[in-house]
């Protein structure tokens, strides 16, 4: 998954999850448009500037390798590696963001195939402008 830290004059965007998922693919595919071979553990971080975002907005990439024990909010909730899966992975993603009010809201995305990665971004940032939800919920719904 992916999350944010709001900040009123830009916003950064974290990407802190579990191993392996394809957190540095990701960022790499959305700034080369196409997908690496060969990924370092952690991209650089970078920053996208106002005019080529939707929102208008600078936006920073923190990418992370490893586990985050701090709770970061807004969350989204993103399904990568769709290529791999013959069903569509949003049968496994929607019961999960049902489940955490914290999640603004979730995408599938292929960071191989380049499906999704922008869309990924724009909701990204619009969690971080706009977030709908609570921006701090200790409990789950159930
Ligand atoms: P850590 O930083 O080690 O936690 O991993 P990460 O989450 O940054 O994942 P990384 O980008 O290193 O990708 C892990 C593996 O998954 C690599 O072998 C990638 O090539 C592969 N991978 C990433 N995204 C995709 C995808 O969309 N489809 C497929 N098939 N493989 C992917
Ligand atoms: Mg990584």
């Amino acid at each position: 998954s992916v999350s944010f830290v709001p900040n009123s004059h830009s916003s950064r965007l974290f990407l802190p999850s579990t191993a392996k998922v394809g957190k540095t693919s990701l960022i790499m595919s959305l700034v080369s448009e196409e997908f690496p071979d060969v990924v370092p553990y952690r991209a650089e971080e970078i920053t996208i500037p106002a005019d080529v975002t939707p929102e208008r907005v600078p936006t920073h990439i923190v990418d992370y390798s490893g586990t985050l024990s701090s709770c970061l909010v807004p969350l989204i909730l993103v399904g990568n590696k769709s290529d791999l899966v013959e069903h569509s992975s949003m049968e496994t993603i929607l019961p999960i963001m049902n489940q955490y009010s914290e999640i603004e809201t979730c995408v599938e995305c292929s960071a191989k195939n380049l499906k999704n990665i922008s869309e990924l971004f724009y909701y990204a940032q619009k969690a971080v402008l706009h977030p709908t939800g609570p921006l701090y919920c200790p409990e789950k719904k159930d």
